[in-house]
């Protein structure tokens, strides 16, 4: 399946990801999972997507669109892809569809996931993220089995740079005022699943699969 997960910072879309790509064998692009890599590795990529994201503001379009056409041309795509934090404004949606029509492939849905704004400050103040292989943890909500190290690959679990007050009340700005208005875009071309993301994780799952009719 050709998928987007979409839905403010914090509503759980990296979380959903994470256990909906094992289920349909498919890859996730997370954008903002790869500039982070791009950060660590200490690319000049990377150094100029980190003065965008440590203040909450979008890469501009020519990188991060150059990087997902990229990524998407990779064989394990063939059979499908999960596309996490991408788009983020019509213009990228237009670029999508752009890349996918030259491939000869359609979207076959774009999960909304809808949370209330006071509880994403609740989420993204408790959040830590494996250094390693970027899984998500929460301090009250999903904590590690050991503290500090990663359930999944026993990595060193961090505070992100842009998980401060200033930096997320800059982010939900950003995705009211540019990427909101895809909802839209996707309803009107009947691709929409909203899903109720203030649940419990398992539930949201167990909501995105039977709106993919699975
Ligand atoms: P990105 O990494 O995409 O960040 P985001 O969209 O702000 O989303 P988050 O990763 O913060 O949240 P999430 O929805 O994945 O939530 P999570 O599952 O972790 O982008 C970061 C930056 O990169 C952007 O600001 C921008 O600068 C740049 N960027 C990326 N893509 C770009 C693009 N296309 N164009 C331009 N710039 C781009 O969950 C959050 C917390 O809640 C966790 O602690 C989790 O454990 C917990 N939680 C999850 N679900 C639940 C639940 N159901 N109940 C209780 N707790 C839960
Ligand atoms: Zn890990």
């Amino acid at each position: 399946m050709n998928l987007l997960i979409m839905g403010p910072p914090g509503a759980g879309k990296g979380t959903q990801a994470e256990e909906l790509v094992k289920k349909l064998q498919i890859p996730h692009i997370s954008t903002g999972d790869m500039f982070r890599t791009a950060i660590s590795e200490g690319t000049e990529m990377g150094r100029k997507a980190k003065e965008y994201m440590d203040k909450g503001e979008l890469v501009p379009d020519s990188v991060v669109v150059g990087m997902v056409k990229e990524r998407l041309s990779r064989p394990d795509c063939d059979n499908g892809f999960l596309l996490d934090g991408f788009p983020r404004n019509v213009v990228q949606a237009e670029a999508l569809d752009e890349k996918l029509k030259g491939m000869g492939r359609l979207l076959d849905g774009v999960i909304n996931i809808i949370v209330p704004r006071e509880k994403i400050i609740e989420r993204l103040t408790g959040r830590r993220v494996c250094r390693s292989c970027g899984s998500s943890y929460h301090m009250v909500f999903k904590k590690p089995r050991v503290d500090e190290v990663c359930d999944n690959c026993g990595g060193e679990i961090y505070q992100r740079s842009d998980d401060n007050e200033t930096a997320v009340n800059n982010r939900l700005y950003v995705y009211e005022a540019s990427t909101q208005p895809l909802i839209n875009y996707y309803a009107k071309k009947n691709l929409l699943k909203n899903i109720n993301g203030d649940q419990e994780i398992k539930k949201v799952m167990d909501d995105i699969m039977n709106s993919l009719g699975k």
